[in-house]
């Protein structure tokens, strides 16, 4: 891992960033339903297209999973793959990249929010997240809207627009602010969920529930909102925002305060005071 891969993550962002604004509030969208209430636009793709042909470029024997195109790998790499030979058979599976790199895996929400996008609500964000070997190195997070870059790098801390990024000090829940959002697209879940809610919502000050996962991690990270918990995200969605939350300084788990938020998508966040908190109001609601 490098300080380049950064960069090149930053510019990326920077580059899907452009289209975004390019096309936000334009109203010649194409959109699409993936499933019920999840939604796609040719926007997507092209972000998605940019960063992938932006990062692949320059490191091509990288592998590159996206939430539009699932995972992928640069031609030229496949290329490579291909005329291993008798070796194919030893290396990793097709799509596994580079074995003097290690396993590097670049993880690409490239619209977070596109609910927020269709609708003209200007909350959204590009973000990109790189794995090698399965853990997370750096992430990236950026809203093109307000020109605001998040951005991490194991070991290294994070920082927005330059400056260090620090979780919230709160002691308890009394008086935070905590983000959430709706299982929407998991509706059987909505019952517990909202038992936990509730209960949350009894002990802080007020819910945000904005729309933008990543932004949601981005801004535990930073200090502006002091906790955040959700049910079944994907890795796009968390990748980038798990590691900036820690390197800021909090806690991710999942909603039993275990370490499975990347399968099972139940994620809560904050400083170690405030997750287990949430922690404990989950489990309560989860007996009842
Ligand atoms: C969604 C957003 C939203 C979260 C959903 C995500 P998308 O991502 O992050 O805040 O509640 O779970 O799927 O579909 O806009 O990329
Ligand atoms: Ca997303
Ligand atoms: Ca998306």
């Amino acid at each position: 891992m490098n300080n380049g891969m950064l960069n090149t993550a930053v510019r990326a962002a920077q580059i899907a960033g452009k289209i975004i604004i390019r096309n936000f509030e334009q109203g010649k969208l194409d959109v699409d339903e993936k499933q019920k209430d999840d939604l796609v636009t040719n926007i997507d793709r092209e972000c998605e297209h940019a960063i992938r042909d932006f990062i692949l470029g320059k490191y091509p024997e990288h592998r590159f999973l996206g939430e539009e195109g699932g995972e992928q790998q640069s031609p030229a790499a496949e290329k490579d793959e291909g005329s291993a030979g008798a070796d194919a058979g030893n290396s990793p599976r097709k799509g596994h990249g580079s074995r003097s790199a290690g396993d590097c895996l670049w993880i690409v929400d490239p619209i977070d929010g596109t609910t927020n996008f269709v609708r003209g609500i200007p909350h959204v964000a590009v973000s990109i997240a790189m794995q090698i070997n399965g853990r997370t190195e750096l992430g990236v997070i950026y809203d093109p809207i307000r020109d605001e870059m998040f951005q991490a790098l194991r070991g290294q801390g994070c920082e927005f627009n330059s400056r260090r990024m620090r979780v919230s000090g709160a002691t308890s829940l009394d008086g935070t602010v905590i983000a959430t959002a709706f299982p929407h697209r998991r509706r059987e879940l909505v019952p517990g969920y909202t038992r936990t809610l509730m209960r949350v919502f009894n002990e802080c000050a007020d819910i945000r529930r904005a729309g933008t996962a990543s932004l949601d991690l981005a801004y535990v990270a930073a200090g502006r909102l002091d906790g955040y918990f959700e049910l079944a995200l994907s890795p796009w969605d968390l990748a980038a925002g798990e590691l900036m939350v820690r390197e800021a300084g909090g806690m991710v788990t999942d909603l039993e305060g275990g370490n499975d938020y990347f399968t099972s998508g139940n994620i809560v966040c904050g400083n170690p005071r405030i997750v287990r908190q949430i922690v404990s109001l989950a489990r309560e609601a989860a007996k009842q």
